[in-house]
This record gives structure tokens, sequence and C-alpha cells, in this order.
């Protein structure tokens, strides 16, 4: 078996709204449209993953929350309906998922392996979150792929952000190992919204875009500040600048996903591409690619 590999990296944020204004057979209620240069930036991102053709995707999602440990979904098959709890109203989703339960399982190994706490989630009726299904459906809405979903331990929360993300650090690497130890053509998705300040009031109808801007300035500032590196693939400064992003920014990325992609790349300095930018309820969204196989970083297909 040859040596697997990542061969992409995504930030690929979770608003359900993205879901709502498409409109996809799946989701039950029905909307006019709305936040549609996100969306076209998702278009764009769907693209470039299916010239990838990758063996699976990992996505690790801030709303599929775990106290004690990082769990990994390891049911073959995972069928039901995800109900946003905040904006149940938006988003009633009924999914069907593969899992690559192997691969789920050598992430656990691996984790364990580095000395975290891990544990592979075996209940076959599990209700999986919104985020998982929301970053999944606007990467690749043919669901033909198989995932391994990783929850966020809540240790960035707990222990202090610089602790936790040394946590989710460790979770890249035992992600990176498993992907090689078992061959699979592997893409990572990161599914963290950047700025996190957002409006408590929700428009009629909530597509209504002559209400939607950043929330605050400051916020709207650091996402381009943050943006901005990215896109020169100035990595190793964005990592020495994210605790204080994180505090001055209330940028989800907290949650641990957008470090455990990049550990799980080695942090290459390389220039990410941004496919779009926008707010949602306020909040900062940025849909970007780090294409490793056009980097020359790994085997194109
Ligand atoms: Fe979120």
């Amino acid at each position: 078996m040859a040596k697997g590999e990542i061969i992409a990296g995504f930030l690929a944020p979770h608003p359900p709204h993205l879901v709502y204004g498409e409109n996809p057979p799946q989701n039950e209620p029905r909307s006019q449209g709305g936040w549609e240069p996100l969306r076209w930036a998702y278009e764009r991102a769907r693209k470039s993953l299916e010239d990838l053709r990758p063996d699976v995707l990992l996505v690790h999602s801030p709303h599929w929350i775990t106290q004690q440990g990082h769990h990994f979904l390891a049911v073959p098959k995972l069928s039901g309906k995800s109900v946003d709890p905040i904006f149940p109203n938006i988003f009633r989703y009924t999914f069907g998922l593969d899992v690559d339960v192997e691969l789920a399982e050598a992430c656990a190994a691996e984790g364990a392996r580095l000395g975290l706490t891990t544990k592979l989630m075996r209940n076959p009726n599990f209700r999986v979150d919104y985020g998982t299904i929301t970053t999944l459906h606007m990467m690749r809405p043919q669901w033909d792929i198989p995932v391994v979903g990783l929850s966020a331990n809540n240790s960035p929360y707990y222990l202090t952000t610089e602790q936790g993300l040394e946590e989710m650090d460790l979770l890249g690497r035992a992600t990176r190992a498993a992907i090689e130890a078992t061959g699979r053509r592997a893409v990572l998705l990161a599914s963290n919204t950047l700025c996190h300040y957002h409006f408590h009031e929700e428009p009629d109808p909530p597509e209504d875009m002559s209400k939607e801007h950043p929330e605050n300035m400051a916020g709207y500032q650091w996402d381009m500040r943050i943006i901005d590196l990215l896109r020169r693939g100035r990595v190793k400064e964005t990592f020495e600048i994210l605790p204080r992003f994180i505090d001055e920014a209330f940028a989800e990325v907290k949650s641990g996903a957008f470090t455990w992609m990049f550990a799980a790349m080695g942090y290459p300095e390389l220039a990410g591409e941004l496919h779009g930018y926008g707010t949602v309820i306020g909040t900062g969204n940025a849909v970007m690619e780090w294409n490793l196989v056009r980097a020359g970083l790994a085997r194109a297909a």
C-alpha cells in the first residue's frame, strides 16, 4: 500500500444560512436566496475538490463538543435529521453519510499514542451536528465521498487558549500519521468562522441582505489582517498572533479546527487561495484553500 497523504486543506465555515440560501432538497425551510458571494466562493471550492479526487474528507467541527477527549465518528453509515439548535427556523437537514471507519480508528489510535484521550463514536443513532453537516454539504453536496468527523474537545475553553491549541496540534499530527498509515488521499476541512461577533436579532426574512454587514469594524479589520497573512503564505506569523486574534475578535478558530488542519499539513508556508469572504449575521467567514498537489507537496490523483 502506498503511503497516504494530505492533498489539500480548506477553511470551510459552517453558517447554516448558506445551506438555507441554496435551497437544497435535503433542507426543509425555503429561502429567497441570500449570502450569494459566500455560496459562490463554495462553488469554486467544490470545483477544486472535484479535481483533487480524494478518498476521504476529514472535518473538525466546533459544534460537536466533547468534554472528555477527542471523539471520531466510527459508524459505517449515519443518517437522520440535523437541526441547528439556534436557528431551527432555517436548518432542518436530512443527511446520510458514509464514514471511513478504518481511518477513524487509526486517528484515535495515533492520538492515544501521542498522549491524547480519544474515543470512537459507535452509536448508530448519533445525530451529526449542524457544523459538520453544513461544511460537508457546502464542500460536496453529492455526499459521495466517505468522511471522518472529529469532535471539538473543549480544552481551549477549560485550559488557556494556548494549552488547548497545543492539544489540537497533537490531534493534527495524529491525523496526519493515521492518513499516511492507511494509504488515504485525504482532504481536511476546518469548519471555522473567523471573527465571531454577531447580531442578536434576526431580520425578517433572515435572507434580507440589506441587514448583513460586519458586526464591528475591529473584527472586520482583524479578519482582513489574518486573511492577508494567509494569502501571502505567512503561516508562522499567523499562528504567532492567533491567540490575540482569538481574544480580540472572539474568533471561532479558538475551538481548534484551524490549528488541527495546519498541524496535520505541517504548517506549510504556502499562500492560501481565498475563494471568497462574507459575513453571516455579522460574523466573518472566509472560504480558503491550501492545495498541496498544486504546490508540488503531494501527488496528483
Ligand atoms: Fe459555529
